[in-house]
């Protein structure tokens, strides 16, 4: 019997909108909504913006489009595809493991965080976040993260979640799941965004936002920017490696890229449109940290008519946007689990989440009863995300660099790039350049930087 050779194919996305509902909702997450205005605000505002645009454009644009190069010409998990395109070459294949590994340790802290924005959604959905004092918020959250079980469990609820979607697969289960989130996230965002800019003294956010302000940016405010960007655009340990495995030889993914990047930027700063206005115009302090968003936003809720109800849209988007996110991130796992262990997707769904879910009470409880305990100086969730996010990523981008600008054949990316010369490509030029030369030097430079090597 002939085998019919649609159900032979390995399971992808079926188009353009799938794919970019897809990548869009890995890139667009908490990073976006809760740590880049809160990193914004403790960096000096606008001047870190400057910067982090900069680094968008000019790094993260083109190691994006080399992880689809690099992704779509393997159709590999992260670990396999280094090894396809480079067999002989075993080094490649430590970073591809870096990549799985880099995974569960940023699962581990964002379910944390999106743990936390689910009891907010929940208070706001039964009508318990509203009608309290300033001080009271500060109190909700300090008790709320503190408390010892009620975290840890709304943080293994979340990756439950995000295990179901990613065991159905990725048509049915990722694909479908993100052409839903992100459309409506999308559509919360722009409400909160005009809501926002209506509140009175709004300006003063947006001045915040927009008018350059150098003094509280340092040299690690510069670390700081670049592993944002990594961290927003889902960079550097193979999401999108994994992802344009999927994706097939037909599709432009140079346009991809831009519209992925652009989209992951724009709904940044919308984030910040929503939060600045609103923090200013109620006379609260932008440098809140992680807690800006749980603590000084309820307060402005409780202030402005219809409150309740946008806290419920902005929580609301704020769990759509980290399940699209971590979805992303456990298919990297999970993709490596079925390849290269031959363990069936369900089961590697339930391994990761089991796993990611121990490391995360750790991160969780970081904010409770285990605070005193530091490493270096920063607690176990500080120690995650700064170990992942400014130094794993920032490695892996590095790393990507390297390999597709000086390991790669050139008619294998050139190949890619332009889908078998199905479009012209005008920068490849500029991306060839950018990539060899520029990217891994201005990466180790603000590396050495920070660190005070230099
Ligand atoms: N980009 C997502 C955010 O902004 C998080 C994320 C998903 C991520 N996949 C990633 C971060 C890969 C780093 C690497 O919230």
């Amino acid at each position: 019997m002939i085998k019919n050779s649609k159900n032979s194919k390995r399971d992808g996305f079926t188009g353009k909108f799938g794919i970019i509902a897809a990548a869009a909702g890995s890139a667009v997450g908490l990073g976006n909504i809760w740590k880049f205005p809160y990193e914004a605000g403790e960096n000096g505002g606008s001047a870190f913006i400057i910067v982090y645009i900069l680094f968008v454009v000019l790094i993260g644009l083109p190691v994006m489009l080399s992880e689809f190069v690099i992704g779509r010409n393997a159709g590999k998990n992260v670990f396999g595809a280094f090894r396809t395109i480079k067999p002989g070459q075993k080094v490649w294949g430590l970073v591809g493991m870096l990549g799985v590994l880099v995974a569960f340790i940023i699962l581990a802290f964002y379910g944390t965080i999106a743990g936390w924005t689910m009891e907010y959604l929940y208070l706001s959905f039964t009508n318990n976040l509203s009608g309290h004092s300033s001080s009271e918020y500060v109190d909700i959250f300090n008790t709320f993260t503190q408390n010892p079980i009620r975290p840890v469990l709304w943080q293994v609820f979340f990756m439950i979640l995000t295990g179901l979607i990613v065991l159905v697969g990725v048509k049915n289960g990722i694909e479908k799941s993100a052409k839903i989130m992100m459309p409506l996230l999308l559509i919360l965002l722009i409400g909160l965004g005009i809501k926002a800019l209506t509140l009175p003294d709004s300006y003063k956010g947006l001045q915040f936002l927009f008018s350059p302000d150098f003094s509280n940016f340092t040299y690690k405010s510069v670390l700081e920017a670049l592993g944002q960007s990594f961290f927003s655009l889902s960079l550097g340990m193979g999401t999108l490696i994994t992802y344009a495995s999927y994706v097939s030889k037909d599709e432009n993914i140079v346009e991809t890229s831009f519209i992925v990047a652009g989209a992951d930027t724009l709904i940044a700063i919308l984030a910040g449109i929503v939060i600045f206005p609103a923090v200013f115009s109620f006379g609260i302090s932008p440098g809140g940290g992680p807690g800006l968003v749980f603590v000084t936003l309820p307060n402005v809720f409780a202030q402005i008519q219809g409150g309740e109800f946008f806290a419920i849209a902005f929580f609301l988007s704020l769990t759509v946007a980290a399940l699209t996110s971590s979805i992303s991130l456990l298919e990297v796992i999970v993709a490596y689990f079925k390849e290269e262990l031959k363990i069936e997707r369900k089961v590697s769904a339930t391994i990761g989440v089991v796993v990611i879910s121990i490391l995360g009470v750790f991160c969780t409880l970081s904010y409770g009863p285990l605070k005193n305990f530091t490493i270096f100086g920063k607690t176990i969730f500080d120690a995650a995300d700064f170990l992942a996010s400014n130094i794993i990523l920032p490695v892996g981008g590095f790393s990507i660099a390297i390999f597709v600008g000086w390991f790669m054949d050139q008619e294998k990316i050139k190949s890619e790039v332009t889908s078998d010369n199905k479009y012209k490509i005008k920068i490849y030029g500029v991306y060839r350049f950018l990539i060899k030369y520029v990217i891994p030097f201005a990466i180790l430079l603000v590396f050495l930087s920070s660190i005070g090597v230099i």
